[in-house]
């Protein structure tokens, strides 16, 4: 199986120790992108420097907007040229969260020139609410040769309702409300944490955005933005996978700076599994020791259970005792890790949007492929619990969203080598 690089893990081992979370990439990518909007020299702290971050920085300086990673995790941002309103094929390609530089662009410029950005492993990703958003707020929207050409005399504000809580589509339309002439109100906006991050650092530069972290948010257009140092949230994808290998490798580890009321759902839910949890100020408490039970989960907009966090709780249901049921309701192909579990001896059937998991009591080692993001954190899990050893390809799509993943667990004593 040809591959870049891999990881392998030998199985078995409790994790035992402190690790300490990153900044949110969920929250770094669309704050890097509202650093289009906001003028001036400042600092953008716990950056994780991930892959898809550094896709950002090269496309915030092909706009115009000087973006550079600086020591311990920060980026230095000065932005007082003028925007450049075409965003680069290559890089919006790359990465398909490239497509929140439109808002951005549009309120600065009043045109737009951005490529459609692809599906990927679990979806075909469209942006119609994006869109649907933007043309309330008076801009002319066409689509030709792959690029979507978005143009207004005057970006004003609106009354916008979303018909799915989109997490991209609310952060687009809020970025772009920010600079537009009057009111706009999001109905029915995503309520992710990411979403209250954004709106901070839009406010900490002058913006008003009120109602973050609701269904209804409210912004002033303003005329102009300018820039404070603002330091990101921590990542709580990378906090609930962390979680989930404590409780799947039976050990007891501490997160430190991880916030427990950005991963609630699954606190709870790895507390019905069996899972001991103490949450303090400064961190989150796992530890495990006894039999994990199969629970059932429906992944959900925020507050409900995290699509991102389901694949990483699959692997832990495999080796759960009894039947748990998996319903993927937010992307409709998230279930690409469910084959590659098996091949480590999981008992797993999918029946269209629900997998259906029969806790084994042992996993075996086997050589795995990562198709996507997430289920390439739920093989490591998976690995981690396994008796053997377990060979993981296709490290590229990891270190998109996971910053030292396999250090940090090695940290904790996994025995976990890379090539
Ligand atoms: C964000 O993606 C995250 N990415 C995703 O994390 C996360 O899974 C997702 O939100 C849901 O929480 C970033 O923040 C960079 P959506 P986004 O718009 O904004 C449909 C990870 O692993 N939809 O909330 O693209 C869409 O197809 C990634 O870190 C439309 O139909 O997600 C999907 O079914 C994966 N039309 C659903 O809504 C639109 O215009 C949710 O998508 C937009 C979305």
């Amino acid at each position: 199986m040809p591959t870049k690089s891999r990881l392998f893990i030998t199985g078995g081992v409790p994790l035992q120790g402190t690790v300490v979370s990153s900044g949110a990439k969920n929250a770094a990518l669309p704050i890097l992108a509202a650093c289009i909007l906001v003028k001036g020299q400042y600092t953008i702290k716990n950056v994780p420097p991930l892959k898809d971050v550094m896709t950002m920085l090269k496309m915030l300086n092909s706009l115009g907007v000087r973006a550079e990673l600086i020591q311990g995790n920060g980026v230095m941002i000065i932005n007082d040229r003028k925007i450049r309103h075409i965003a680069p094929y290559e890089l919006v390609t790359a990465m398909r969260a490239s497509f929140f530089v439109a808002g951005p662009i549009l309120a600065r410029t009043g045109f737009a020139k951005v490529p459609l950005p692809g599906g990927c492993a679990i979806g075909t990703r469209p942006i119609d609410i994006h869109l649907k958003g933007f043309k309330s707020m008076g801009v002319d929207i066409s689509v030709e040769h792959g690029f979507v050409q978005m143009l207004t005399q005057q970006l004003t504000g609106a009354r916008i309702y979303l018909d799915f809580p989109s997490v991209g589509a609310t952060e687009n339309v809020m970025m772009a409300a920010t600079l537009a002439v009057g009111t706009t109100i999001i109905e029915n906006a995503a309520q992710e944490p990411e979403i209250i991050d954004l709106a901070n650092f839009l406010n900490s530069a002058g913006a008003s955005v009120k109602g973050a972290g609701t269904s209804t948010i409210t912004i002033e257009g303003q005329s102009e933005l300018r820039g404070q140092n603002y330091a990101i949230i921590p990542d709580r994808v990378e906090v609930g996978t962390l979680m989930i290998a404590a409780a799947i490798t039976k050990g007891d580890v501490f997160i430190e700076g991880a916030y427990a009321d950005h991963i609630e759902p699954l606190i709870r839910k790895l507390k019905e599994a069996g899972a001991s949890i103490d949450v303090h100020n400064n961190g989150i408490r796992v530890y495990g020791g006894n039999e994990l039970n199969s629970v059932d989960i429906e992944t959900m907009p925020f507050p409900g259970f995290p699509t991102d966090m389901q694949a990483q709780f699959m692997s832990l249901l495999c080796v759960a005792s009894g039947t748990g049921i998996v319903t993927e309701t937010i992307f409709e192909n998230r279930f690409m890790h469910v084959n590659e579990l098996i091949r480590m001896g999981a008992n797993i059937r999918v029946d269209q949007r629900q997998a259906i998991i029969q806790g084994v009591g042992q996993l075996y080692g086997a050589e795995v492929k990562i198709t996507d993001l997430r289920a390439g954190a739920a093989l490591i899990l998976a690995g981690l619990a396994a008796s053997g050893k377990t060979s993981v390809y296709g490290l590229e799509h990891l270190i998109r969203g996971y910053h030292d993943l396999p250090n940090k667990l090695q940290s904790l004593g996994a025995n976990i080598t890379s090539q």
